[in-house]
């Protein structure tokens, strides 16, 4: 079984909700983590167990935030956002009084914070958005939970030969080389895509796609679609749960459609403002849809340490290279699991080291 916490950055939650919510508490890589901002708009994301006594941060079992600071419901204790003690109802705040907080950083209003073996700090750092002007629209995000793993979900990036088996795309072809410099994998792909209503073919898309990764929870999406001239990025931020589940995390963005090169059925007389945010709800639904394709495969699917693979699935195991850096020791597999494996490629004949394999892959 792949190690369910690779190193990186993962999404917790959009700095609108938190605000919206006060305190927010969330499962996220196996923790039980509160998540609040103080006035200054500075985000903590902390681990829900307060250090005096051990009582339950989050806002089900009494937490709450008061002037920045969260409150413990026990014997209230107050926590600035760097997560030190600053202020208790009774006696000077204890020094060494700290909750365990986890780095966080912001990119486009999207909460990430860091997820280190060994809780080391950062190695990486996810890199700024280049400045986009207001020509882009606002976000819109849709999340799916379901048993899975980061990296499977990740290695659908490089693995084209699915994009037509599962989701129908035509004429799908690679359009540069794989790139990987340290955390950040990168690659480029073409595809034609026909959408049919009642037998008939009403829209036809020629989409070339630019897929940069940073690490198994990050990866953004910039997509130019050639026929009617829509620039678009889609994020896609995968957050491990609990060691079984994940949450896929789809955000997309469209710039502003001012002039189309050809006529979308309806929208040519809608102001521009109405027509993109339209335009931005189409393409996220028709992302979420993608993404169920692949759920059905994703849920139920083994990972193969040694997968049998055919010549054009070549980038796929440049892609598990480029993973090993996420994992303590660059091993994917739990020890046990490694255990087996290699026992069972050391001693076994061919056949039965196959069919520990397929048990442990
Ligand atoms: S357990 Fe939190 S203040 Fe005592
Ligand atoms: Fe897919």
């Amino acid at each position: 079984m792949l190690n369910p916490f690779p190193e990186g950055w993962y999404f917790v939650a959009e700095r609108k909700a938190i605000e919206r919510a006060g305190l927010l508490q969330r499962t996220w890589l196996g923790n039980q983590v509160v998540v609040w901002c103080n006035d200054a708009g500075d985000v903590c994301v902390a681990e829900a167990v307060c250090p005096h006594l051990g009582a339950d941060l989050s806002p089900d079992a009494g937490g709450r935030v008061r002037n920045g600071c969260l409150v413990c419901p026990f014997h209230g204790f107050e926590y600035d956002s760097t997560g030190r003690c600053v202020a208790t109802p009774y006696a000077p705040p204890p020094k060494s009084a700290r909750l365990r907080v986890f780095e966080t950083t912001e990119i486009a209003g999207m909460i990430l914070a860091w997820h280190g073996i060994g809780d080391r700090s950062p190695q990486w750092q996810i890199p700024a958005l280049p400045p986009r002007g207001h020509d882009w629209s606002e976000l819109e995000i849709r999340s799916i939970r379901f048993a899975g793993h980061p990296q499977e979900t990740t290695e659908n990036s490089v693995d084209l030969g699915h994009l037509r088996y599962v989701h129908g795309y035509d004429s799908v072809g690679r359009a540069g080389p794989l790139v990987i410099e340290g955390s950040c994998l990168k690659c480029s792909f073409d595809f034609k895509r026909t959408r049919a209503f009642a037998g008939l073919e009403i829209f036809k898309y020629d989409v070339s796609a630019v897929s940069s990764i940073h690490g198994l929870g990050y990866s953004i999406v910039d997509i130019r679609e050639h026929s009617i001239g829509i620039d678009s990025r889609l994020w896609v931020l995968a957050t491990p749960i609990d060691g079984t589940d994940i949450e896929v995390t789809l955000v997309s963005q469209v710039r502003l459609l001012r002039s189309p090169k050809r006529s979308i059925a309806g929208m040519r007389f809608l102001p521009l403002r109405l027509r993109t945010w339209i335009l931005n709800k189409i393409l996220i639904s028709a992302q979420r849809h993608d993404v169920m394709q692949d759920v059905v495969i994703w849920r139920r699917k083994t990972f193969r340490p040694r997968p049998l693979l055919c010549r054009s699935d070549g980038e796929i195991m440049k892609f598990r290279r480029y993973c090993e850096q996420f994992y303590p020791g660059g091993k994917l597999l739990l020890a046990d699991e490694r255990l087996e494996f290699k026992e069972s490629a050391d001693s076994s004949s061919p056949e039965q080291a196959d069919q520990v394999r397929a048990r442990t892959a």
